[in-house]
């Protein structure tokens, strides 16, 4: 945990970014819910816990079956957990109380875990607004739905809770969480750049462990094996395939043959839950053809363009066209596609070869707050989602600020299935060698990710040693 200092100080702005929201008398109440154990096939075989990503930011406290209520009137904060009895001492050893585990998050009232129920139900039967979080896990969601008389089908719902007493989870303070998890802290940004060294030492054991002719899932393990030797664990389901045009392929199956692209795409969650994102894409053989190198110094090349760009004040949306429109201009030299290039990114080109957006932010969570919402993360209030593919799916669109901490991870796919619907369509007709594409039908896909906080002046990369990424770096890393 960090110092209790910093929950404090976390916690005291919360609650004036609440303030702002209703009168003095009419602002309710804030309703936290930590995660509790998931049974894997019985309830004593459970998941490897992992707290709620918010919970850990306000509370810190990385414990299972936790609540907590803020009085957004009063400022009164209460911890719910339950001291353990002699029954979970014999099973899990000696534990501290309750109440010393919520001095260290500094908070000096606490009450039984099911004794929320008791504080829940008064504040609804003194029509005080309960504002809580969109949950993720399902007994959260059960829960809050118990609690609180909320339809479950509506429990995840963000709405402002100003509008109608709400029946669903608090826009208001979905906002005021983002406004904050958005903008790292120094503190913060140390954990990411410890995460970060530990995702970029993962990649490191794994281009040296590719070798022809043996199983992807061999530097899988060799690959994970380093994180949970030094942190928690993966921050997401690695990506490491030669099939890298299908986005996330999850599958490790496949010898690893010569004349290919593996992509590798993963991150570390250090033992503070910070986490790391980085892909890289190899020449299996060690060598890039010529035809490979093409298309892999563009993807480079609109890696380095994209965190030349960013800095405070440039949206996150204008970089992400920014580099759409190098690709498509390099993709024009390669006789790909044929036209005005900005003809080609009004009209969503890129989105054929790179259909997922450039980035989104990281922190506490791989895609951090995603369970917010998407758009309440990634987007400022006057900026709309595209529909394109592509820049549709961009998470992270908002004008950049100092503390964001971001993903730079252009992409270049030649998905035979999007192509031949593109083709069948129509779609593009007018800009794409429909004809030239054929012979990518089995080229693969080719993705660079780094990870990049904002400074005051520009950008900096986080994690100490950035992984090679120019062909010729990557070729000299796989031959020694
Ligand atoms: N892990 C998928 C991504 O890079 O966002
Ligand atoms: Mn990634
Ligand atoms: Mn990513």
């Amino acid at each position: 945990m960090f110092s209790k200092e910093v929950y404090m100080t976390r916690r005291r702005v919360l609650l004036n970014k609440m303030a702002a929201t209703a009168p003095e008398g009419k602002r309710g109440i804030a309703l936290f819910v930590g995660n509790v154990e998931a049974a894997a096939q019985y309830k004593d075989n459970a998941y490897k816990f992992r707290q709620d990503s918010s919970w850990l930011y306000y509370f810190g406290l990385d414990e299972p079956r936790m609540a907590a209520v803020i009085d957004l009137d009063t400022g009164e904060e209460t911890l719910y957990a339950d001291d353990v009895d002699i029954d979970d001492i014999i099973w899990m050893g000696p534990q501290p109380s309750v109440a010393s585990k919520a001095a260290e998050a500094g908070i000096y009232k606490s009450a039984s875990y099911d004794s929320l129920t008791v504080a829940v139900t008064k504040a609804l039967a003194t029509g005080r607004n309960i504002h809580y979080l969109p949950p993720t896990r399902y007994y959260n969601t059960m829960r809050l739905a118990s609690l609180t008389g909320v339809a479950v089908e509506n429990v995840g719902k963000v709405a402002p809770i100003g509008e109608d007493g709400g029946r669903h989870a608090s826009e208001e303070l979905v906002k005021a969480v983002i406004s904050m998890r958005l903008v790292k802290e120094p503190c913060e940004i140390e954990q990411l750049d410890d995460a970060g060294a530990l995702g970029q030492e993962m990649h490191t054991v794994a281009r040296n462990s590719i070798r022809l002719g043996i199983v992807e899932q061999e530097i899988v393990g060799e690959m994970e094996g380093v994180v949970l030797r030094k942190g928690w664990g993966v921050s997401f389901p690695t990506i490491l395939t030669q099939r890298g045009e299908t986005l996330h392929n999850h599958l490790h199956d496949k010898i690893v043959e010569p004349g290919k692209l593996m992509v590798i795409d993963a991150g570390a969650e250090n033992n503070m839950h910070y986490a790391s994102d980085f892909t890289r894409t190899y020449p299996t053989s060690g060598k890039f053809t010529s035809k490979q190198r093409d298309i892999y110094q563009i993807v480079a090349d609109c890696n380095e363009l994209a965190f030349s760009l960013t800095k405070p004040g440039i949206a996150y949306r204008d970089v992400h066209i920014a580099t759409a429109r190098l690709m498509l201009e390099r993709l024009k030299d390669l006789d790909l596609v044929r036209g005005d290039v900005d003809a080609m990114v009004a009209e969503g080109i890129a989105g054929l070869f790179q259909p997922h957006g450039l980035g989104h932010n990281m922190g506490l969570d791989v895609h951090d707050m995603e369970d917010l919402g998407e758009n309440l993360v990634g987007y400022d209030p006057d900026q709309k989602r595209a529909r394109q593919l592509g820049l549709g799916s961009l998470r992270m669109a908002r004008r950049l600020v100092p503390g964001n901490v971001i993903t730079d991870e252009p992409g270049i796919y030649f998905i035979p299935a999007l192509i031949a619907k593109w083709k069948s369509e129509g779609t593009g007709k007018d800009f794409v060698n429909y004809s030239k594409l054929e012979s990518y039908h089995d080229f693969g896909g080719i993705r660079i990710e780094d990870d990049v906080l904002v400074t005051p002046d520009g950008a900096r990369r986080t994690g100490p040693n950035r992984l090679p990424v120019q062909p010729d770096d990557i070729e000299d890393a796989m031959s020694s």
